[in-house]
């Protein structure tokens, strides 16, 4: 997993809950990197797992309750890096359907080593979409809240559905309804 989704998420942490609880999810953690991350480093999904575990526990939020807000947070972080790539659409849905086709096969060239998950375009009309997503680290939850603030981004809102088609959340499908 990139440095970037690392940096960003403890910055969020400390934003939110204060350094205190930074230092502590990281010290009760058993890190390789000893929690020290630079965003253009690569990391073990492990460290991530345990660090949002151990933030679920103290502060009584769900792991996909937190995932959600750190993807809303995260998207922002997008917006400000990557402009081009997301000033190339005009519309949420088309961006979304893109995930797979272009989006993150720019992410690839930029870090060849991305961890990425797959988005299968199953459906798509100008209001609706059918996604299914793939990935072993089961982060559909990070993959909402990046949708909602996609339709944010656009000054539009949708309906989305999750429908797990594997109970472990591998895999995932997104029924997504422009409002
Ligand atoms: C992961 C980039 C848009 C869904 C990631 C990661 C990067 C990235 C760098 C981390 C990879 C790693 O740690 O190895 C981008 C950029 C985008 C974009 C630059 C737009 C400009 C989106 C959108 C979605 C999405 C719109 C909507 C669903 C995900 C998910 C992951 C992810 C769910 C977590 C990894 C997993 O589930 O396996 N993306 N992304 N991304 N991205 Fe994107």
């Amino acid at each position: 997993m990139k440095g970037i989704v690392f940096t960003e998420f403890l910055e969020l942490v400390e934003q939110k809950f204060g350094l205190e609880v930074v230092d502590e999810i990281i010290e009760k953690s058993d890190l390789e990197s000893n929690g020290a991350y630079t965003s253009i480093g690569t990391y073990k999904f492990s460290e991530m797992l345990q660090l949002l575990s151990h933030l679920s526990t103290k502060t009584s939020i769900s792991i996909d309750e937190l995932l959600l807000v750190y993807a809303e947070h995260f998207f922002g972080v997008l917006v400000k890096s990557y402009p081009v790539l997301i000033k190339s659409y005009s519309d949420p849905i088309n961006m979304l359907a893109s995930i797979e086709s272009h989006i993150h096969i720019e992410v690839l060239k930029i870090y060849p080593d991305a961890e990425l998950p797959t988005f299968e375009v199953i459906s798509k009309s100008k209001n609706s979409l059918i996604l299914i997503y793939k990935s072993s680290r089961a982060m559909y939850y990070f993959g909402l809240g990046l949708m909602n603030k996609t339709f944010d981004y656009f000054n539009s809102s949708a309906e989305i559905v999750i429908e797990k088609l594997k109970e472990d959340g591998t895999e995932v499908k997104f029924i997504i309804t422009k409002n």
